[in-house]
């Protein structure tokens, strides 16, 4: 049977504050999370909506460093600005704080606290790189070298960026630091650990037994973590930003930011609610849901729910609506390569038009798989269903009563079977709102709201009253009684998703009293109530505003290629020599499979020719296995083998990449005999 709540705490992921936010936030989290909350609050439920910036953390540090400014000016910047965005875009949050907060540092230590007097935590020493000159112990991203894959320089100590490989310090070759740039030593320290092997059974239990209903990418991220096997997480680090270790002994140590960041939702709940927050996030009787993208899939199902049960005193999530991601014309969203919709520059190229943002962000909601943004949907969507549906429906009727009516709600009289059939149309629609809106599916239930004002349209080209105006005034008027209140009911149906546009009809319509239950319902507007001016709800988007915003993306493509290739010189001539100590030769793939616990890793059988050759490329992003057997791919026969994550690779498949570092294996455009050299 279904659990009742008394209340909901909804949450939405804490962005990083070292950077503006783009509209893949606004669409994986923020939209969608909002949509929520405003639907629950029109039923009149008990609801908060919690947000807040995350502060701590490595990027944060290296920002502030590469500008020669403090971890606190960055945040500040930040913080700041990524507010003003959700509250322009009508992001609804009851509190936006701050991990920095007092109120957060308090807590987050207590809770560490709480665990570490229950023995929750297991402490272990390990060897980590030190930088002697900077005295102090590096992040992963602080140390550089050569990748022990693709050998090229700059490979970060998690990641090289260059072939993909997820790294550890200790593979790099060369290794760095960028602080001080001399080579760091390997050197003792000690960590906390959450051993989450430890909740391992109880987690199967409850996310694959009694969780099943959780939204199919979600769930199948959570089981393919707990079928590898959970490991104990460092929940400490060696930095100096963050809150402290609140243990004796533990000098220069801070909180990891996923141990803390979490707990922001409940430190930003304290702060919005000092005498009440409790019952927030330790009543049975309160549900606690989490909006986030699919990067925080396994800190939000896995990690901290770990937390609060070794904790003790809180609940655990009841949903996790977690979305996938939104690419942007074709390509990843990417910050780092500025090809985004900011969130602050939308605000100024396009002012007023949040709706329409938001309208199209939940049209192609990434609920189910990544989704494209593009500005010709994007301007079709306005101009072909905003405009010509939903707008051009309520304008007619709102200037069909003003200019027949003098702008009163006109009586209703005899009704017709099509009238009955419409009015009950529109009632079934609040039914399929709800039922969708209830399991997290924002994009259809959009699609229903918009059915509403596609039934209106209709109703109006039907029943044409402009040509009863000279002969029966009596049915104009029940036309337009029952179109004003279908124009009612999308004015609430629509509040969710789009509540500027919402409050300027309830505006035009003069509407005062307003919530969800009215939904469905015919007799909203009495008659003789008064309406106010109509004003187009919606304009067309014209193709100039479209041509600019494409252009601005054309600039940084171009931008992009040419720091690309400044960085990416063609290098320094060789001689033949040179070029023939490369022995490059054709293989065919005879078994292709991922590497366990190394997302970017396919491991080759390859026929060289002579013997089975095993090879392991950083390609899995891009390539299912079973799409590479049988393919002929070119690789170096005469590299080095080399030992990665345990297996010897004993050569080097050749891609091209992409300037957004996708790759694509080479293969040669005829087949030839596996073993033929490349010349
Ligand atoms: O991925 C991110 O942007 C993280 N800052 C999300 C944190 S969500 C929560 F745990 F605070
Ligand atoms: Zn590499």
């Amino acid at each position: 049977m279904e659990k009742k709540f008394k209340r909901t705490t909804v949450t939405s992921a804490l962005p990083y504050a070292n950077g503006p936010v783009h509209i893949g936030h606004l669409a994986g989290v923020y939209v969608p999370a909002d949509i929520y909350v405003r639907y629950l609050r029109l039923k009149k439920e008990d609801v908060i909506f919690i947000g807040g910036s995350d502060e701590h953390g490595v990027p944060i540090t290296i920002r502030a460093k590469k500008e020669g400014v403090t971890p606190q000016d960055i945040v500040d910047r930040y913080h700041y600005l990524i507010k003003d965005s959700f509250e322009k875009f009508g992001i609804s949050f009851d509190i936006y704080s701050r991990t920095t907060s007092q109120t957060h540092k308090e807590l987050a230590s207590q809770i560490f606290r709480t665990i570490y007097d229950k023995g929750g935590f297991i402490e272990q020493t390990s060897e980590q790189y030190y930088d002697e000159e900077a005295h102090q112990f590096l992040a992963d991203r602080y140390i550089t070298g050569e990748c022990p894959h693709c050998h090229s320089e700059g490979a970060y100590g998690d990641q090289c960026e260059k072939c993909g490989t997820s790294l550890s310090p200790a593979d790099l070759i060369n290794p760095k630091s960028t602080i001080s740039g001399t080579r760091p030593l390997m050197k003792e320290t000690k960590h906390w650990y959450l051993p989450l092997d430890q909740h391992e059974a109880w987690l199967r239990q409850w996310i694959l037994e009694d969780h099943k209903e959780w939204r199919p990418n979600v769930y199948g991220q959570c089981k393919s973590w707990l079928d590898m096997g959970l490991q104990p997480r460092a929940v400490s680090r060696d930095l100096d930003w963050g809150i402290p270790v609140p243990v004796e002994g533990a000098e220069g140590k801070v909180l990891y930011v996923w141990f803390d960041a979490p707990i922001g939702y409940i430190s930003n709940t304290k702060e919005l609610l000092p005498d009440s927050w409790e019952t927030w996030w330790k009543d049975p009787e309160s549900r606690l849901i989490h909006f986030i993208g699919k990067d925080n899939i396994v800190f939000h199902c896995i990690v901290f729910p770990a937390i609060l049960k070794a904790e003790g005193s809180y609940i655990l999530p009841d949903n996790v609506p977690g979305n996938e991601f939104l690419n942007l014309e074709g390509d990843k969203i990417s910050t780092s390569r500025n090809w985004a919709v900011w969130l602050h520059e939308y605000l100024e190229d396009l002012p007023g038009k949040q709706d329409v943002l938001r309208y199209v962000l939940t049209a192609n909601a990434p609920e189910t798989k990544d989704n494209d943004f593009t500005w010709k949907d994007f301007q079709a969507r306005n101009n072909n269903e905003l405009v010509a549906i939903y707008g051009n429906f309520v304008n007619r009727a709102l200037i069909l009563t003003h200019k027949y009516f003098d702008g009163k709600v006109p009586a209703l009289s005899e009704l017709t079977v099509y009238d009955k059939e419409t009015l009950k149309e529109f009632a079934d629609v609040k039914i399929q709102v709800e039922r969708l809106l209830d399991v997290f599916k924002f994009r259809d239930a959009q699609k229903e709201a918009m059915n509403l004002a596609r039934i209106g349209n209709k109703y109006l080209a039907d029943t044409e009253p402009w040509k009863l105006a000279k002969t029966d005034m009596e049915r104009v008027g029940t036309i337009l009684n029952i179109s004003l209140q279908l124009v009612a009911n999308l004015a609430i149906a629509f509040e969710p998703f789009l509540p500027f546009s919402s409050q300027r009809l309830r505006d035009m319509l003069n509407m005062t009293s307003f919530d969800w239950t009215q939904l469905g319902q015919t007799d909203l507007l009495t008659t003789g109530h008064i309406l106010n001016k109509a004003e187009l709800l919606f304009e067309k988007i014209e193709d100039s505003a479209i041509e600019a915003q494409v252009q601005k993306l054309l600039d940084t493509k171009k931008a992009n290629e040419e720091a690309n290739y400044k960085a990416n010189p063609v290098r320094e001539n060789i001689n033949f020599d040179d070029f023939t100590k490369l022995d490059i030769r054709v293989g065919t793939v005879l078994e292709c499979q991922k590497v366990p616990k190394a997302d970017k890793l396919l491991q080759f059988k390859i026929d060289d020719g002579l013997e089975k050759r095993t090879i392991l490329s950083g390609i899995a992003q891009y390539y299912k296995p079973e799409e590479l057997v049988g393919k002929q791919v070119c690789f170096i026969a005469n590299l080095a083998p080399r030992k990665i994550k345990g297996i010897v690779s004993e050569g080097m498949i050749l891609s091209a990449e992409n300037p957004d570092g996708s790759l694509s294996v080479i293969m040669p455009q005829k087949e030839v005999k596996p073993g033929s050299e490349v010349k």
